[in-house]
């Protein structure tokens, strides 16, 4: 196997490279001293705490490769190099006018006070929006929403243990998104975001 490798991708809408790089470089590593796109996070580095989610889309057309969060620790930029890349730089949304917003997604973490220290929510964010997206291809039934936002986070790892906060979060932003469920839309829930509610110290 060659020492290095030409890399090039899009991240994040902008085209990458060519880049020359090891080999064995991790995408971390890539994203963070090639791109300086320091935001995703590296905590457990083992692929366990999903700190480090990457969204990579590998052009198959209708694939649910691109909505299926991969832990960036763990996953070579050879592996990358060629798709499409979605890193948590690329979450905000838009004004409209070019200005970047909050997602629905990082407006509910907001709104909830999901996080305390905030090293696990790139990776929350990533696996957050895309369970949205791939609820506005297939939407599920609202008595399914629950057993869905909870499969869908489950590999996320928050050491704050902020779990009830951002699953409240992004059971909100499904039930009250037009088009990510099916069935009567009344009642809306809003998870209580009060003291009450836990998961923060
Ligand atoms: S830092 Fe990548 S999975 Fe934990
Ligand atoms: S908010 Fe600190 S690890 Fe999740």
């Amino acid at each position: 196997m060659a020492d290095r490798i030409t890399f090039e991708a899009t991240v994040n809408g902008q085209k990458v490279g060519p880049l020359d790089i090891p080999a064995d470089l991790m995408l971390t590593e890539l994203l963070h001293e090639y791109l300086g796109l320091t935001g995703t996070r590296v905590a457990c580095g083992q692929g366990v705490c999903r700190a480090c989610s990457v969204l990579i889309d590998d052009g198959v057309a209708g694939s649910a490769a691109a909505l299926t969060p991969l832990p960036a620790c763990v996953t070579g930029a050879a592996y990358a190099s060629g798709k499409s890349i979605r890193t948590i730089e690329g979450m905000a949304g838009d004004d409209g006018q070019g200005n970047p917003v909050p997602s629905a997604i990082q407006q509910a973490f907001l709104d909830h006070f999901s996080f305390q220290c905030s090293f696990c929510t790139p990776g929350f964010v990533i696996s957050a929006q895309a369970l949205v997206e791939r609820l506005e291809r297939a939407p599920v039934p609202r008595d399914q929403v629950e057993d869905t936002v909870l499969a869908a986070m489950n590999e996320n790892i928050c050491r704050c243990t902020g779990y009830v906060r951002y699953l409240g979060a992004v059971r909100d932003v499904v039930l009250n998104t037009p088009g990510l469920t099916t069935g009567d839309p009344e009642p809306a829930v809003t998870a209580a975001a009060g003291p009450a509610a836990g998961g923060r110290g």
